[in-house]
């Protein structure tokens, strides 16, 4: 099977990194990739936003199968486009990836169908939204309805700071036209953890849970970013709320999906809050979580690909999935400054004496060759992953594999599946 995987960062690597291992792959592709996935796949330099191109690059290289990483193209409909070439891809139509393309949308689905969530109301006029936050007072959460980059949730303390998220949001359009639109929720306490599981339209496979830290600093202060650290499984996530997540929350998603006729087909990420070990919805993701892919495929034993394949054509209900009893956990490198502003091109050295620590793979995020050298391209950098017997194992081990990295242009955090959790 010829297979292009689309997408450039940690989690694309992730997943080339344990497609390659099938049997089923002959041959590798991504678009556009990085210089981590070019030792394993051909990368081609399409972007991911670039639908035609892409459409043209599967069908010209006569790709059997297509997996989509990132949420912008599926919301753009990229599954849908390669589908009406006859290409067959992993990831939800358009219609479907509005789970997360809009969180109205999620929202008011989550409350016609009795799916468990926080109390929400959504507004498209900064003074009635405002009105709103003067009666529900504070803490609330304010959201801009569309993509975001991971952005556009910002938890509000006071009542001061939930109007200048309105203002930021709907009026100074931080988030460009995704904050036409907010949506304004109770502010939810408790533990978080992310869940996944593998849909085919109709049944669903518990795939694995995970928790990741989004605050840039130890402590879990500083900005929220796209992830700086994960691992697997979350201990909040015993097996009773894993079964209670698939009963209360991912198959009555599936149901609700189907009877809106948006049949949904990928991977079906819930964020959670755990409280008083009842699990409510923060928000669904259409695609595996970056970092969170990184833990997640080096505890995974079976064949990625043929379970991919199998969420394709509707055989998910025959499917198993097998995974190491191992821990595992990734610390993210940062260029310094991110997530503000950084600078690109700085030299990384020694990271396949890293790489070859004992249970530890390092996953390319933001990276390209230059010169002959590794540089840093982008904002999150490296995944540094590690398998352990405990989370404590696995987390040594990654640092240990870290401190080998020769990168004084880069920072992580060092509390990663430490006592502050995850956030
Ligand atoms: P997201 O980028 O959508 O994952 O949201 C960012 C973060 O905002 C989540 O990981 C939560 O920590 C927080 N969050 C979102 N919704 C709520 C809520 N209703 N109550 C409390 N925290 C929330
Ligand atoms: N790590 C959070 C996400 O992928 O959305």
């Amino acid at each position: 099977m010829k297979v292009l995987v689309i997408g450039s960062g940690g989690r694309e690597h992730a997943l080339c990194w344990a497609i390659a291992k099938s049997p089923s792959c002959t041959e590798l592709i991504c678009a556009p990739g990085n210089a981590g996935i070019a030792e394993i796949a051909e990368c081609v330099p399409v972007a991911a936003e670039d639908t035609e191109g892409l459409v043209d690059l599967a069908r010209d290289g006569a790709i059997d199968f297509v997996i989509v990483g990132p949420e912008g193209p599926l919301v753009d409909g990229l599954v849908d486009r390669l589908e009406e070439v006859g290409i067959r891809a992993f990831g939800p139509s358009a219609r479907a990836a509005e789970l997360e393309g809009s969180k109205g949308f999620m929202k008011d689905i989550c409350f016609q169908y009795g799916i468990p969530t926080a109390e929400y109301a959504r507004f498209d006029e900064p003074d009635a939204a405002k009105q709103y936050i003067l009666r529900r007072g504070a803490p609330i959460v304010v959201k801009a309805d569309g993509l975001a980059a991971g952005k556009g949730v910002i938890v509000c303390r006071n009542q001061n700071e939930a109007f200048a998220a309105i203002d930021h949001i709907m009026i100074e359009r931080a988030f460009g036209d995704a904050g036409a639109e907010v949506v304004i929720e109770e502010c939810l306490e408790g533990e978080e953890a992310s869940f996944f599981a593998l849909v085919d339209g109709k049944h669903a496979l518990a795939m694995a849970s995970a928790q990741d830290h989004k605050c840039a600093h130890d402590g879990d202060t500083g900005p929220n970013t796209g992830g700086m650290g994960a691992y697997a499984p979350a201990p909040v996530i015993t097996p009773e709320i894993a079964a209670q997540i698939m009963e209360r929350v991912i198959e009555p998603t599936i149901a609700a999906m189907t009877a809106e006729r948006r049949p949904y087909k990928g991977v079906l990420y819930a964020g959670l809050m755990i409280a008083d070990g009842v699990p409510k919805v923060l928000e669904f993701n259409v695609r595996f979580g970056d970092p969170e892919c990184q833990p997640l495929v080096m505890r995974l034993k079976s064949d990625l690909l043929e379970s991919l394949v199998a969420c394709t054509e509707e055989r998910i209900a025959d499917t198993t999935l097998e995974w190491h009893d191992e821990c595992a956990l990734v610390v993210v490198m940062a260029t310094k400054g991110y997530p503000g502003w950084y600078e690109k091109g700085s030299v990384i050295r020694d990271i396949d004496r890293a790489a070859d620590a004992e249970g530890v793979a390092v996953f390319h995020a933001g990276t390209k060759r230059s010169n002959g050298h590794l540089v840093a391209d982008g904002g999150r950098v490296l995944g540094v992953t590690a398998r352990g017997r405990d989370v404590a194992e696995a987390r040594e081990r990654a640092y240990r594999a870290v401190d080998m990295v020769d990168w004084p242009e880069g920072f992580c955090r060092r509390d990663i599946g430490g006592p502050a959790g995850g956030r």
